[in-house]
């Protein structure tokens, strides 16, 4: 993992603002990144942490092996009540979850439901069709960059690559008292690292995508892309940057 996906996660630990020997949870935290930066921070913190990806479970319980304040990690499906009881975190975070959900409105209300009075809820994900590409031209990145934001890919139930920019107003629609909204960029000249890691995962879900017959872009034409970018890595020309959404909201 690079410095710049690291820092997100410090980002959102600081958003929480969690009292000493707080209960933080991580609402589809996958292998754990956001509870490790908590457990970095807040060595008495309680980290639960709720996924239904069992395997992915397994590889943060690894991670967050020998954190002295505790952690219950969980297999949950968070289109559905959350096995929690009311009023028992005082911090909640998601990060780049929320568009899986058809409903994400019904997850802020559970939120709601699970935070302690005051408790603070840090609802973040990236804007996929805020991504800014140079590389391989203005039609070509442009089709690229639609097609991914719209694409579902097999893990999603659901797919909303503009989740982004509509968090604020999805917290207006439900319980939680919205405090304030800010953009969190990250950008690269050079194709490596974070750029490297998320160029290939375009590559891969279009490729997929185009496998299955439902693809927006044909596998050439991402070939074509992914080798342009190549190019313009190599003669300076490459650039990347990309926009999180990062909210916090009251109980
Ligand atoms: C892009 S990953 C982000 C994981 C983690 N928050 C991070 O920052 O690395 C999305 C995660 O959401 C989980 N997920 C998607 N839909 C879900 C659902 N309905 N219930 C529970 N988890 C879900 C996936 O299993 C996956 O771990």
């Amino acid at each position: 993992m690079s410095d710049i996906d690291e820092a997100i996660h410090d980002f959102l630990v600081d958003a929480a603002a969690l009292r000493s020997g707080g209960r933080v949870i991580d609402l589809g935290c996958g292998k754990g990144p956001t509870l490790a930066a908590f457990a970095r921070r807040h060595p008495q913190a309680r980290l639960i942490g709720l996924d239904r990806s069992a395997a992915s479970l397994m590889a943060g319980k690894g991670l967050l092996s020998g954190h002295q304040g505790g952690v219950a990690l969980a297999v949950a499906d968070l289109a559905g009540r959350l096995p929690l009881p009311d009023r028992c975190v005082d911090a909640a975070v998601t990060y780049n979850v929320m568009e899986c959900l058809a409903d994400p409105v019904a997850l802020l209300g559970e939120i709601a439901r699970v935070l302690r009075p005051g408790g603070r809820a840090v609802l973040a994900h990236v804007d996929f069709d805020s991504l800014v590409i140079a590389g391989a031209g203005r039609d070509l990145d442009r089709r690229v960059c639609h097609a991914f934001t719209d694409d579902r890919q097999p893990w999603m139930d659901h797919a909303d690559g503009r989740i982004g920019r509509k968090l604020p107003g999805l917290v207006s629609a439900s319980p939680l008292i919205l405090e304030r909204a800010v953009p969190w960029v990250v950008s690269s000249t050079e194709l490596t690292g974070h750029a490297a890691r998320r160029v290939e995962s375009i590559r891969q879900a279009l490729n997929s995508a185009a496998d299955k017959g439902r693809g927006r872009v044909s596998r050439p034409e991402t070939e074509a892309w992914y080798q342009a970018l190549q190019l313009a890595a190599e003669q300076e020309r490459f650039f990347l940057a990309e926009t999180a959404v990062v909210v916090t909201a009251r109980a």
